[in-house]
């Protein structure tokens, strides 16, 4: 008979990871200030006034304030020309006191976003998105990680989570998310040396998948997804995904949840990233980690 299992799960807790790394990330600002004259500068450009992005960008700003970089946030209309902010990116390309720049995504839906991505130049693409930073990226060569993926590598290496050997199951392939994840997870490296499946929405028989995972990856953007019987016992979770359920029981009206069915899962995970506070707030920290990196190249 088959008896279910009840670990004591813990967090990985990427608030509290995140502070820590501010603290290190502040240092090192002072340092690159005081050989430089200035403290490292991030850009971010808002196209429109999407209250999803709006919030995503302004927490990135208020980050650099934390660690003492300097930030600007260019807001432009949601009718712009995409020539126009082809030209604004050409301008930021060559700013002498900017480090690093994003453009937040989406973007409207008359603006191409391959083309905005190859208009940014590769050494000032602190979100890791041009086909160059990938390529370099995929070959194990110096290049600014995606940065989510790459704060989910920084939460693993927090907690010591053991990963060569393991399998890691990847449920999702997006470019900025799934993709470069499973490519992270098998390089030769730590995190890394895992035996990576990528799962998708045309995968067969997900759950027996999902159940083969010692490391189990969530970025397929529909709520509460993964449910307990999709987990191994034991198994280290991590939860990609935010969205708000409405919820009259709640003073704001809503509840976040992940991917993953939190109260179901987390009994069965050794290690588990809550939401929010797990992945979200070290994406925008390895924001933080590739503007300071490209600050002292
Ligand atoms: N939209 C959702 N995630 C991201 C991100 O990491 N960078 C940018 N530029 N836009 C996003």
């Amino acid at each position: 008979m088959e008896t279910a299992m009840t670990t004591t799960y813990q967090l990985l807790d990427g608030k509290r990871c995140s502070e820590a790394l501010k603290l290190e990330i502040a240092t090192a600002a002072a340092k690159v200030k005081a050989a430089r004259g200035r403290a490292p500068h991030l850009a971010a450009i808002l196209v429109g006034d999407d209250g999803a992005s709006r919030t995503y960008v302004e927490a990135k700003v208020k980050a650099c304030e934390e660690v003492g970089f300097r930030s600007s946030l260019i807001r432009l209309p949601e009718t712009i020309a995409e020539d126009e902010l082809l030209d604004r990116i050409s301008g930021l390309n060559t700013d002498a006191d900017l480090d690093g720049f994003i453009v937040q995504l989406p973007l409207p839906s008359h603006i191409d976003p391959e083309r905005v991505t190859l208009a940014i130049d590769a050494k000032k693409d602190v979100d890791g998105f041009h086909p160059v930073n990938v390529g370099n990226m995929v070959l194990g060569l110096p290049c600014f990680l995606p940065a989510t993926p790459s704060g989910i590598c920084e939460l693993l290496k927090h907690y010591s989570i053991e990963t060569a050997g393991k399998q890691c199951v990847v449920v999702g392939r997006s470019n900025i998310v799934g993709t470069p994840m499973a490519i992270l997870m098998s390089r030769n490296a730590y995190p890394g040396n895992c035996t990576v499946t990528v799962a998708h929405s045309r995968t067969k028989d997900l759950a027996s998948i999902t159940r083969q995972a010692d490391i189990l990856i969530v970025a397929i953007g529909r709520p509460e997804f993964i449910t307990g019987d999709m987990v191994k016992d034991g198994a280290v979770v991590v939860d990609v995904g935010i969205h708000r359920i409405p919820d009259s029981s709640k003073k704001r009206g809503f509840r976040l949840v992940g991917d993953v069915h939190f109260e179901e899962v987390a009994p069965k995970s050794s290690w588990i990233t809550p939401v929010p506070g797990g992945v979200g707030p070290m994406t925008i920290t390895s924001l933080l980690l590739n503007t300071l990196k490209a600050a002292s190249n």
